[in-house]
């Protein structure tokens, strides 16, 4: 498929899991693709799979908790490849700690990794989304809808950013700028690395097809809603779970 032919597109956290999965996806579908990471050599490495295939890509440092990250990010992608057609808001970081446990500086970091920067990059990028009628998407979880033991900070601001979603495509409709979410289930990347084969095994068993989704599977969803296949759709949370959440397990 090439829906993304001559857009410019920007996936944070890109330089692993199911951000590179989608900055592959999207450059294969046609896109410019800038690879926005903390893992400068991750982030390179994606990016030069990318150009090996023909393709148009770059990284650049950026950290979405800063601000001075998103204007150097928009001055990069301008100088670059001109005004952006998509941004996904991907990147994340979690620790698992119980409420009770965790540190102020550790909520506040939390919800700056996680939350904060669907605002900051809709707010570095708005004057191009407009002039493109471009579209955003970010990357939230199960989470938001469902709670399990130590995810206090990532379950706020999973939910969080599917509420600012539909603000957020609700405020900038009469800009034609679409801003959607996919919610993700037990998806295998790295942030499994530390998951034994039993735990993943029942992880697996908690959804309808049984098993761990790819990240190329979420990666085909955010194409999706990047492209004008889904220009009729915004404010949307798009659940990307293999069932895990509309299985009943008693009476
Ligand atoms: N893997 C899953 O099971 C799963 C389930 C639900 C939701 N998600 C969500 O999917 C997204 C991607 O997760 P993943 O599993 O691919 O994780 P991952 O750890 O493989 O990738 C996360 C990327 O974010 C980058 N990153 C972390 N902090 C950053 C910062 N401050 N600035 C810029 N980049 C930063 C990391 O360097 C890394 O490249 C996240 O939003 C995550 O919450 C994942």
């Amino acid at each position: 498929m090439s829906r993304l032919v001559d857009r410019v597109a920007v996936v944070t956290g890109a330089a692993s899991g199911i951000g590179a999965a989608t900055a592959v996806r999207l450059a294969a579908e046609g896109a410019a693709v800038v690879i926005a990471d903390i893992d400068e050599a991750g982030g390179e490495g994606v990016a030069e799979k990318i150009r090996a295939t023909g393709a148009r890509a770059e990284f650049q440092w950026c950290d979405v908790s800063l601000e001075e990250s998103w204007d150097d990010l928009r001055a990069r992608v301008n100088e670059r490849f001109g005004p952006l057609d998509f941004l996904c808001s991907n990147a994340s970081h979690q620790e698992i700690v119980p409420a009770h446990e965790l540190s102020r500086r550790q909520w506040d970091d939390g919800l700056a990794v996680n939350l904060t920067p669907l605002f900051l990059g809709l707010r570095a990028f708005i004057d191009d989304l407009r002039s493109r009628r471009g579209n955003v998407v970010a990357v939230s979880s199960v989470h938001a809808q469902f709670g399990l033991p130590g995810y206090p900070v990532y379950a706020a601001a999973k939910g969080g950013l599917t509420a600012l979603v539909r603000q957020l495509a609700v405020e900038y409709g009469e800009d034609r700028i679409r801003v959607n979410a996919v919610l993700p289930g037990p998806i295998l990347t790295p942030v499994w690395d530390d998951v034994d084969a039993e735990g993943r095994r029942l992880s697996a068993r908690a959804t309808v097809l049984d098993r761990l989704g790819d990240p190329e599977e979420v990666a085909s969803a955010i194409a999706f809603l990047a492209s004008d296949d889904a220009s009729f759709i915004t404010g949307a949370n798009l659940v990307v779970d293999g069932g895990w959440s509309v299985r009943k397990e008693s009476r």
